[in-house]
């Protein structure tokens, strides 16, 4: 596998990928139509792997655009970060979401088997296990129903995804759903950027330590978990970026269909995460207890076995070092990549 089209590879999980891409010998060239993202992390890029990364501003429900590149451009697989990805304004503009996130792998999937590409990696989430029935949940979970329009778009774009590879079995599909990544690149140069207030729990985390905010609110601490608080399985974003490198390798034995959890199969709970921060970091996070928020299950990890066994993957990290990277990155970019 040489050239790689990367969606939406400016954003948070794509610009760490392109790093573990272009380190493992891949080309990439990246669309993205910087509606989440700042091009400075590929700048970022750069300077770490000392590669150029080949950029173009491109939306991908944009058919010309994306037809000139792959043109300009031909690539070997695809993998597709781009999307709309907040829970909550989900809920206020779905139609936005399906807008954004449907049309354009509708889009995306036609341009690319049109120019004979048919290999995508696609960015899923343990979101389409809705509330799971078992913990921790495998990929024979059966999918359930999602709380969010967000949520749905990920469940309707994997059929939408198979059902296509069941067609034509040229296609080669890999859906990668990953629990909850956090994390930064350890250089402290990458990480996350969310706009406006974080939805997330590890940015919200570092603005509280940074002073930006003045406390956390912990959404709900009667949950049957050991602390109260909602466990999840957080995975370093490393390791998931990793992952599609290691995803790119089942393409090339011609996998098919292939589905696979990214998540380290270790649950914390939200005050778990608080205390590992504050011990790693030796700085403090106030917070206090809240109402549960809408939506929120009590307990989401994974069961990373069967990525270990057919892909050889599995993550590295531990909380320690997502603390130690989420803290190092606001630290030294208390805003993000604005200067
Ligand atoms: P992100 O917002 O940082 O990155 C997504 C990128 O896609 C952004 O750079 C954005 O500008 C771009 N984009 C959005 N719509 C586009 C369009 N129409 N055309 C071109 N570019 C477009 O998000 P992320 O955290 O890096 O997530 C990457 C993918 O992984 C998303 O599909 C997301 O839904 C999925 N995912 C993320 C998480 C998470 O917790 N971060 C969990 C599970 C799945
Ligand atoms: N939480 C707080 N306070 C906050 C933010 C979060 O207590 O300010 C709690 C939540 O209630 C939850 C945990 O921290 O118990 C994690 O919440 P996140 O919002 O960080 O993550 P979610 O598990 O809700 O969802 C995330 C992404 C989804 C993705 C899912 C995959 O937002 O898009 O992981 O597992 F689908």
């Amino acid at each position: 596998m040489s050239k790689i089209l990367v969606t939406g590879g400016s954003g948070f999980i794509g610009s760490h990928t392109i790093v573990e891409l272009q380190q493992s010998g891949h080309d990439v060239v990246v669309v993205d139509n910087l509606s989440n993202s700042s091009p400075i992390s590929l700048s970022r890029v750069e300077k770490i792997t000392g590669k150029p990364v080949t950029f173009k501003k491109v939306d991908i429900r944009d058919r010309n655009g994306l037809d000139q590149v792959l043109s300009e451009n031909p690539c070997d697989a695809c993998i597709h970060f781009a999307g709309l990805k907040a829970v909550g304004e989900s809920v206020e503009k779905p139609w936005e979401y399906y807008e954004n996130n449907i049309s354009g792998t509708l889009t995306l999937v036609d341009v690319l088997r049109n120019h004979g590409c048919k290999n995508i990696i696609f960015s899923s989430s343990a979101t389409v296990y809705g509330d799971p029935v078992q913990i921790p949940i495998t990929e024979e979970c059966p999918k359930g129903q999602c709380t969010n329009p967000y949520g749905w778009t990920k469940s309707m774009l994997e059929q939408i995804l198979m059902d296509m590879q069941k067609a034509d079995n040229e296609w080669n599909v890999v859906l990668l759903r990953y629990f909850n990544p956090i994390g930064a690149h350890p250089s402290g140069t990458m990480g996350e950027n969310p706009n406006g207030i974080p939805n997330n729990l590890m940015p919200y985390v570092t603005q509280v330590a940074i002073g930006k905010r003045p406390e956390l609110g912990v959404f709900g601490n009667d949950y049957n978990t050991h602390d109260g608080t909602g466990v999840r399985d957080y995975i370093h974003v490393v390791d998931l970026a990793r992952g599609h490198v290691y995803a790119l390798q089942a393409i090339e034995r011609k996998c098919g269909l292939a589905i696979y959890n990214l998540g380290t199969g270790h649950g914390y709970s939200v005050l778990d995460v608080v205390n590992a921060f504050e011990k790693v970091n030796g700085v403090k996070v106030p917070y206090s207890i809240k109402p549960r928020r809408a939506g929120d299950i009590a307990t989401c990890y994974s069961d990373p076995a069967k990525a270990q066994r057919e892909l050889g993957w599995k993550a590295l990290y531990g909380i320690e070092e997502m603390c130690r990277d989420s803290w190092n990155w606001q630290r030294q970019n208390p805003n993000g990549y604005e200067q």
